[in-house]
């Protein structure tokens, strides 16, 4: 009887021990996520104040003549970075549509959802 409850107590601890060691690989994935996101939206940054803002305005927010960037109506057009970061490599810099390296287009797509108080869906 001893020997079963020991037993017993043996596996919820390590159902609890496990299940906490998996958490904290979690929150350690979601932060890491999370730096990588900041890093490149920070990139991003750079990138569109050389080469997006002069049309687009400073933060997005159409200054200079170009659609608003800021105002999640981008976003409700391009749902996903997928569909935006095409467009822009495709499309933009108006001016000099196609020189946007890959890595480029994903830091300005970043700092486009940063924009719009949103981080880009884990897929898509
Ligand atoms: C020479 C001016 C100009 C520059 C520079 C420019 N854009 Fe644009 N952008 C436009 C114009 C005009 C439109 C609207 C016409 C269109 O959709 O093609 C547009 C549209 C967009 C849209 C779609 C907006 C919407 O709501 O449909 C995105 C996203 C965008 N630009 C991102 C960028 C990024 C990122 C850069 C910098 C790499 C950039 N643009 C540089 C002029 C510019």
């Amino acid at each position: 009887m001893a020997l079963r409850q020991t037993g017993f107590l043996v596996a919820v601890l390590s159902l609890v021990v496990l299940g906490g060691a998996m958490l904290a690989y979690h929150r350690g994935q979601v932060r890491a996520t999370m730096k990588i996101d900041r890093q490149e939206a920070a990139g991003g940054r750079e990138l569109y104040v050389d080469l997006c803002e002069t049309c687009h305005g400073p933060g997005g927010n159409g200054a200079g003549g170009a659609p608003i960037l800021n105002d999640s109506t981008v976003l409700q057009t391009y749902q996903t970075p997928a569909r935006l970061g095409q467009f822009i490599q495709t499309h933009m810099p108006a001016s000099d549509p196609g020189t946007l390296t890959e890595q480029e287009t994903t830091d300005l797509t970043f700092y486009i959802f940063q924009l719009n108080h949103r981080r880009p869906p884990a897929s898509g």
